[in-house]
């Protein structure tokens, strides 16, 4: 019989690319997003991408009776939880929304899971509860560490979802630490669309290619690092997702265990330098991306990337795509999409 699962946040960058990858697989798909930073167009466009039927439903994973509704209309085997705020500079302004949003929503969402004995969930966590790492690659059962509110609500759920995994019959948990996803889907139909302008590396770089931005700021160029700049392990998102659709598989199979809350890094186990990024990023779209040296930024650690030979030992999954294909497919969504799903 099919499979069904939920996807809180489910229509925001990552989300989207999940549902794509999930409905691909054969699982049907229930998304649960009130659109603080998203717009239902990306569910519409995943649907006609797949042909398949998502259920799309408005709602804050806050509101104890919007999930309710949801768990009591669809029979859920699993829920993936990517709904929540992930700006870190925000996260530092204003901690009280990211502990209401990513905490309490977190232990409301889970609370009506018990309720309606649905007991396996996929969380998305962050390498950001590592903090600043002194060595590479990380592990992760090295210690957690996060510098700022955003990273401390993913570590703190992470352990509620520990905690709540252990005292429950039956359930089972996978927290998935992702490193830094980027690109989009090949289509160049769905990928990312931030509100403002964005923190991130990629993000910035495609407005600049657009020219929504006069020139990328390199924040330090004197690290101890090869060329002087950060470096990050930067993962296409669709490498991502499909590990999203592999954790699924595992939690509804036999291989995984009643009450067993996993950790999984998802990375590439490779580190791009912020140059390397540029220069990768100049070849996909052919002309030259201007820049220049800018303060380091604090908080920024100078290097890390990931281990992930649990995630292929545990769930059989391993990324594919390289740098120069998550910037080919960025900036193909980028320059199909300059505004955008126009939200
Ligand atoms: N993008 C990254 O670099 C990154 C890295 C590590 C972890 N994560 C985590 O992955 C998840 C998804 O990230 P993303 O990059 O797709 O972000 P996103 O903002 O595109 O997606 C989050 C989605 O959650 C929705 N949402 C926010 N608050 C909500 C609420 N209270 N109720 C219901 N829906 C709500 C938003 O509208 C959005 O569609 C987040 O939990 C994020 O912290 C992201």
């Amino acid at each position: 019989m099919t499979k069904t699962i939920l996807a809180t946040g489910g229509a925001g960058y990552i989300g989207s690319h999940i549902c794509y990858e999930l409905l691909a697989a054969g699982y049907q798909v229930v998304v649960l997003d009130d659109f603080s930073n998203s717009s239902a167009e990306s569910i519409k466009r995943v649907a006609r991408l797949t042909n398949g039927a998502p259920v799309l439903i408005k709602g804050d994973v806050r509101d104890a009776a919007i999930l309710d509704h949801v768990f009591s209309e669809n029979r859920i085997d699993a829920v993936i939880h990517l709904a929540g705020v992930k700006a870190v500079g925000e996260s530092v302004q204003n901690p009280q929304k990211y502990y209401d949003i990513n905490v309490s929503g977190s232990v409301n969402l889970f609370g009506s899971m018990q309720r309606h004995g649905v007991s396996n969930v996929v969380f998305s966590s962050s390498a950001t509860v590592y903090g600043i790492p002194e060595i590479s690659p990380l592990t992760e059962d090295m210690p957690a560490n996060p510098l700022n509110p955003y990273g401390q609500t993913k570590l703190m759920v992470e352990n509620i979802l520990r905690d709540m995994t252990a005292a429950n019959p039956h359930w089972r948990s996978l927290l998935l630490r992702y490193f830094n996803p980027v690109g989009a889907h090949a289509s160049g139909q769905i990928g990312e669309d931030p509100n403002g302008i964005p923190d991130n590396l990629f993000p910035y770089i495609a407005m600049v290619a657009n020219k929504k931005q006069p020139k990328l700021n390199v924040f330090g160029d004197d690290y101890d690092t090869a060329d002087g700049t950060c470096i990050r392990d930067y993962i296409h998102v669709v490498d991502l997702a499909r590990g999203h659709v592999k954790a699924v598989d595992y939690l509804l199979s036999d291989r995984a265990t009643d009450n067993s809350a996993e950790m999984v890094n998802l990375g590439t186990d490779q580190g791009s330098s912020v140059f390397q990024v540029l220069k990768a990023w100049e070849a996909a779209c052919g002309f030259e991306i201007p820049y220049r040296i800018a303060p380091r930024r604090a908080g920024d650690a100078p290097a890390y990337y990931a281990d992930s030979r649990r995630a292929k030992a545990l769930l059989g999954w391993q990324a594919e795509y390289d740098l120069a294909r998550m910037c080919a497919d960025h900036w193909h969504w980028q320059s199909k999409n300059p505004d955008g799903y126009g939200k």
